[in-house]
Formats: C-alpha cells, structure tokens, sequence
C-alpha cells in the first residue's frame, strides 16, 4: 500500500516535514547545542563558537528549515550563506568534523524520527560536515 512506502526524503519538503518542520527542527538543535555544552567529549566545538550561544541555535536551526527543503529561514533573517565559507576561520580537522556528527547523531537519535529518517539525515548531513573540513581552498580534493 502506498501509504506503507517510506517517504521520499530530499524531494520537496518531505526532509522538512520528517524532521518535525519548524518546531521539530528547533528542538534538534537546541538539544545540539545543550549536549554539546555539557559532554566534555565536545568541548573543542563548544569552545570554538561565540559566547552568545542563542544566536549560533538559532542560525543553525533556521539554516537546517531551507537546507531540509522548509522556508528559507536563514536568508530571511541573515542574508546568503555558503557553509565552507562561514567555517573559514575555523581550526576544523577531522576531529572536530567528528565531535559535531557524533554530537549531532546522539541528537538525532533521541528524536521522534522515522528511524529511516534518522538514517538518511546523518548521512546528507556529513556531506557539509566533511565540506567544511575540506574547506580551505588549494587543499586536494580526496587528501587530508
Ligand atoms: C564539521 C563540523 C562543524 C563544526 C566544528 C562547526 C562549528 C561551527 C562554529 C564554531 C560556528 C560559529 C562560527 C562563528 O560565529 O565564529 C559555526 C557556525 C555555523 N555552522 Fe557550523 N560547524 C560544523 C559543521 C556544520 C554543518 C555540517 C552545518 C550545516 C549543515 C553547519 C552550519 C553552521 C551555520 C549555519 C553557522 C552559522 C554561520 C553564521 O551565520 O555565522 N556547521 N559552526
């Protein structure tokens, strides 16, 4: 039955709408940032951003809206983004890459998603993580 059918996540806002839309997504990274504040395995990642931590939720949290196919949060409130480009100034190895996916996965795997969701989301989302690894320019494509 086609109900049965997993939803075809990246088309439209079905990403957007796994996630919880608006509401869902912000619960996400709130408890992002709040476990990342308080798990010394992520320290460096916590140290690295600014102390307004309210305002580093809440571009991520609108960024994620656009980037998972919802409104264009992001841009409405703070103008164009390119995400290598925002972490420039950033020490971020492969270290770091990894405090942010893990931290981010436990999130994620505390939330009421489909766990075919859960499964695709951490998987589209180490496509940035690793772009902003490999953010500085002139680096080779596949080393590091
Ligand atoms: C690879 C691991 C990552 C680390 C360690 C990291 C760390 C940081 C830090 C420290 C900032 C604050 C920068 C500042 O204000 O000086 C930041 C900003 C931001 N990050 Fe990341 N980040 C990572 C990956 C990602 C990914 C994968 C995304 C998106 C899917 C993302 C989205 C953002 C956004 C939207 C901002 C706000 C940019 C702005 O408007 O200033 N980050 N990140």
């Amino acid at each position: 039955m086609a109900e049965d059918n997993p939803p075809l996540y990246g088309v439209g806002d079905a990403s957007f709408q796994a996630a919880g839309s608006r509401e869902g997504i912000f619960k996400l990274v709130n408890e992002f940032f709040d476990r990342m504040g308080s798990d010394e395995r992520f320290a460096t990642i916590w140290n690295m951003h600014p102390d307004d931590k309210d305002i580093s939720r809440d571009k991520l949290a609108r960024f994620l809206c656009g980037w998972l196919g919802g409104p264009k949060l992001y841009r409405e409130k703070y103008g164009s983004i390119g995400i290598p480009r925002v972490h420039q100034h950033l020490a971020i190895e492969t270290a770091e890459r990894d405090q942010w996916l893990i931290c981010m996965g436990e999130t994620v795997e505390e939330q009421d998603f489909d766990p075919s969701f859960k499964t695709y989301l951490m998987e589209q989302l180490f496509v940035p993580a690793e772009a902003v690894r490999r953010r500085i320019a002139g680096l080779p494509k596949m080393e590091r």
